[in-house]
């Protein structure tokens, strides 16, 4: 029978049998995955294991300063790096999702490699792939689902010739919570809603400016911090707030306004692949709309979306 902690012995013998005295390097997300893969690791082979945890300017309000903490508090040995313009000067005049993606991933990659060859010798490479990953992976080799490319897995730049250690691959989400907990992982950090490696600027619909992430993270941060307030958050397996590439006419004092819309999705699910959306009770519907517009400027109108997986995604691009 499958026990977290059965789960965590084998896998600390395997990893300390497999790596030896090697050095590996790990990028680290702020998500469950990452962080218990990298917990997993550094419990077998300790300050052999680099973790570089990247903030690419796409990252939820105040994400990168408080994952980093965490992080330094756990003992992990993370270099914390700030690539923020990087990435917008990547994104530059992008629109399409796909492209964004790329854009993404491949300065992902820059940074990351430009960290790990300063550290000498470095033989692995560590990676938070879940069991629904490895799927996802292979089915999207199929002609029905290249739907999205998922970053994730398979995106290793093959100049970088490290091999790569995996220590989640045969978890379910559910699973990797549990071991986490067992390994005392903060709850912040355990039961936190999944995020997408591109992070917001797939929540972003059309091109992404400094000025609009900062717009999208004031409507997140309400949004999320209203959910945790309401003890609705851990009833919610994703939830965030997009940005819309459209205004629409408002009213303010005496003043016709004309700003943006925004639209707030929660969602129910298991694994990501179907979803459907929750059912959020009207008055906290309410007042996060009453917050959202009185306290973000710019931003006139919000919605909520109430479409469910398939046939819509949870996310919008
Ligand atoms: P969709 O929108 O396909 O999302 O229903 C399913 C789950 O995958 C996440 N997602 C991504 N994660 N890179 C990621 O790391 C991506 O490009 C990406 N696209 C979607 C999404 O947040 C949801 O949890």
């Amino acid at each position: 029978d499958w026990t977290s902690d059965t789960f965590i012995d084998s896998t600390v013998a395997d990893l300390k049998e497999k790596i030896g005295s090697d050095k590996v390097v790990m990028g680290l997300s702020g998500g469950v995955d990452s962080s218990v893969a990298a917990t997993l690791i550094h419990k077998a082979i300790g300050d052999q294991l680099t973790c570089v945890f990247v903030d690419n300017g796409l990252l939820r309000k105040n994400e990168f300063e408080e994952v980093l903490d965490s992080y330094k508090h756990m003992g992990l040995n993370v270099i914390g790096v700030d690539a923020k313009q990087r990435f917008y000067d990547a994104l530059a005049g992008l629109t399409d999702p796909e492209a964004k993606r790329k854009a993404i991933g491949r300065v992902f990659i820059e940074v990351f490699d430009d960290e790990a060859h300063k550290i000498e010798g470095v033989k692995w490479l560590g990676q938070g792939t879940i069991y629904p990953d490895v799927i996802e992976s292979v089915s999207v080799k199929g002609p029905s689902a290249t739907i999205k490319s998922h970053h994730n897995v398979g995106g290793l730049p093959d100049f970088m010739k490290l091999s790569v250690v995996e220590p989640l691959n045969t978890l379910f989400k559910d699973e990797v919570r549990e071991v986490g907990r067992a390994l005392e992982i903060p709850e912040n950090i355990i039961g936190r809603h999944p995020f997408p490696g591109p992070g917001l600027a797939i929540r972003i619909l059309g091109d992404i400016t400094e000025d609009k992430v900062k717009t999208l993270q004031e409507v997140d941060h309400i949004f999320i911090q209203g959910l945790k307030n309401h003890g609705l958050y851990d009833q919610v397996w994703q939830a965030g707030a997009i940005l819309l590439p459209i205004q629409s006419v408002g009213v303010m004092g005496d003043e016709r306004t004309y700003e943006r819309v925004v639209a707030l999705r929660a969602v129910g699910s298991v694994d990501g692949m179907t979803a459907d959306w929750i059912h959020l009770p009207y008055d906290f519907l309410g007042k996060m709309s009453n917050e959202i517009i009185n306290r973000v400027k710019g931003v006139n109108r919000v919605v909520y979306d109430i479409s469910s997986k398939p046939p819509a995604t949870i996310e919008w691009e």
